[in-house]
């Protein structure tokens, strides 16, 4: 039987052969401090395309050492990085899966040492430091520093890439007026609030001709904050620009409280998919195979996008299958022992 969780993807020349998409989760993983990718690594996100997830989105890398979260993130602002990441890709690959690396710059989220930046001096609370108010030059810096991480993402061959501007990290800073409030062409409106996330589109577009997606925190969960409505208007602005894909997220633009429950994000990719005319992912405690059949085909999302159930089980893509009366091919190594 044809089940849409199992059926082909296609963007520009990259199809995916299943829906099933692996949350970018930072690990928190490179104990050399520098961004570079350890063993942990690979067997982490390999074991996952042995499992038959679809696309592997690498976790948040960062495009400056100033945009990480911890000093422990992976980094992609060195052509030195380039030479680890393509040899996950290989194996990655040998799986199956197609690649993708989540872009990423904390803002006024980084825990590293020294200044960190955000649009404006607002902290995110009394424990973390006062971020610097980025000037015309820190967002130039920063938007050539993204358009670098996508050369170096294409020379280190992902198939996809994604743009973090989600859970409060530095694009999302510049969207949300709860954290902008800059005076300039970058702040003020909902357009020129776009404005940042808008050059950094066009910079990696310039040098990326695969498939962009951007991943957005669809709600702020706050009065003052912006809401499933914004982001429609924001994805139609995407979409204008070139994105091909709006990985539908919530929340962590400043602190406040989620109510969470299966699915609990869908009705925002649901929403933006089809007001905004764009494909959509959908995230947030998707757990099940009927689960995910059911979002993809009452067309919520395009995509299922599968974050703590791979780390509960990297071969989640099987038990999806199985509930859902479907065979999939396994890695020709499993195969002869496959019907016992
Ligand atoms: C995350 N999440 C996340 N999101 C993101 O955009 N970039 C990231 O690097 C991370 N890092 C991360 C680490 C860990 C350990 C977890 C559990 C989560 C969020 C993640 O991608 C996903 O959106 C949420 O976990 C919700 O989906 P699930 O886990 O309910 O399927």
């Amino acid at each position: 039987m044809s089940r849409a969780l199992f059926s082909p993807f296609t963007i520009k020349d990259v199809t995916l052969k299943n829906r099933i998409v692996m949350s970018p989760m930072c690990m928190y993983s490179a104990m050399n401090r520098n961004g570079f990718l350890e063993d942990f690594h690979f067997t982490h996100y390999i074991s996952r395309a042995a499992g038959q997830v679809g696309l592997i989105i690498l976790e948040a890398t960062a495009v400056t050492p100033q945009g990480r979260i911890s000093d422990q993130d992976l980094g992609i602002w060195d052509d030195q990085h380039i030479e680890k990441l393509a040899k996950l890709n290989v194996q990655i690959k040998k799986y199956g899966a197609k690649t993708g690396i989540q872009l990423a710059h904390a803002g006024r989220k980084a825990t590293v040492d020294g200044d960190i930046y955000a649009p404006s001096a607002i902290p995110f609370d009394e424990n973390m430091k006062t971020p610097k108010e980025m000037t015309k030059e820190d967002i130039h810096f920063t938007i050539n520093a993204f358009q670098d991480a996508a050369k170096r993402a294409k020379k280190a061959g992902f198939d996809i890439i994604e743009i973090h501007g989600a859970h409060g990290y530095l694009i999302n800073e510049f969207l949300s007026p709860l954290t902008n409030a800059r005076k300039d062409e970058y702040g003020g409106s909902l357009e020129k609030r776009y404005r940042f996330l808008k050059e950094v589109i066009q910079a990696v577009k310039e040098v990326w001709e695969g498939p962009l997606y951007v991943r957005v925190s669809a709600n702020d969960y706050h009065p003052e904050g912006l809401t499933v409505t914004d982001y429609v208007q924001y994805a139609k602005w995407m979409k204008e620009d070139g994105v091909d894909l709006i990985d539908v997220s919530s929340g962590a633009v400043v602190p406040a409280k989620i109510d969470v429950y299966p699915g609990y994000q869908v009705r925002y990719a649901e929403t933006i998919r089809n007001l905004a005319n764009i494909q959509t992912g959908a995230v947030g405690m998707i757990t099940s195979g009927l689960q995910a059949e059911e979002i993809l085909k009452n067309n919520r999302a395009d995509l299922i996008f599968v974050g703590r159930e791979l780390l509960r089980n990297p071969y989640w893509p099987y038990a999806a299958a199985k509930e859902l009366n479907t065979e999939i091919t396994p890695p020709v190594q499993y195969e002869r022992g496959w019907n016992f």
